[in-house]
């Protein structure tokens, strides 16, 4: 598993194809670990995806888009437009199986990072997680990832610009997100773009919001 070494073409953003997806899982560990590569982090390099990337793909494929350079996928960002259904089919969808397939913290790897395997499986069986205070008005939700590769050059601009708009052409008028509290490059990323912190976010759990035009 690697990232992109260096970009050959003209980047270019595109509407998430069901083909992506084990790219995008990929992706999703590589830059799991605070911005950086979590794989063999935890016990098993499925748990990343399986709770912050591939329930997206399932519920809201048409809310994914992803930065591609030629055929390589370097980038995505996911969003659901309405938080509380998402929460909804999460509980009856995804979080059964979720547990099913990863009932226990796994065999210890060395590793010992700040969100540990515990936390990481009490996220992906707990969709209440994501009920924050301001979802009325901030009902919409988003993450984004690019590979080193890609990074530093607009795309990441780019990706929220796109969503934005299209949650805006939905009537949404406002998406949040929540982010590792470590990660101080994506919050100077988020700062420039806009984003402000919403009056539930904490030190510890930070919560970020946006008009979506
Ligand atoms: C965070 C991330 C999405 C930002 O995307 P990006 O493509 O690197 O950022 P862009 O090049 O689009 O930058 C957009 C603006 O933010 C600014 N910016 C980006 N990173 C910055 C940083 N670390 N410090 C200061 N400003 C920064 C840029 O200067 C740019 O400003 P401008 O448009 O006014 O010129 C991307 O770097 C990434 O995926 N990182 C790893 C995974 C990650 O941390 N994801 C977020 C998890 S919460």
């Amino acid at each position: 598993m690697s990232a992109a070494p260096t970009l050959t073409g003209n980047p270019t953003i595109r509407p998430f194809r069901p083909e992506d997806r084990d790219r995008l899982a990929e992706i999703c560990l590589l830059t799991a670990a605070g911005g950086g590569d979590a794989t063999g982090v935890y016990s098993d390099d499925a748990l990343m995806p399986e709770v912050w990337c591939l329930p997206y793909l399932a519920y809201a494929p048409d809310l994914a888009f992803v930065v591609a350079d030629g055929h390589d996928v370097l980038g995505y960002v996911l969003g659901v437009a309405d938080t509380a259904d998402f929460i909804d089919w999460y509980a009856r969808e995804w979080a059964p199986g979720f547990r099913e397939r990863h009932p226990r913290v796994g065999p210890p790897t060395g590793r010992n990072p700040g969100y540990t395997e515990a936390d990481l499986l009490e996220s992906g069986g707990d969709p209440e997680r994501m009920r924050i205070a301001e979802l009325a008005e901030y009902p919409a939700h988003l993450h984004i990832d690019l590979v080193p590769a890609a990074q530093g050059r607009g795309l990441g601009r780019a990706l929220i610009d796109r969503l934005r708009a299209e949650l805006a052409a939905r009537g949404v008028r406002a998406v949040h997100l929540s982010m590792d509290p470590g990660n101080t490059p994506a919050r100077a990323f988020y700062d420039r773009l806009g984003f402000h912190e919403l009056p539930s976010s904490r030190k510890d759990a930070p919560l970020l919001g946006i008009a979506t035009s």
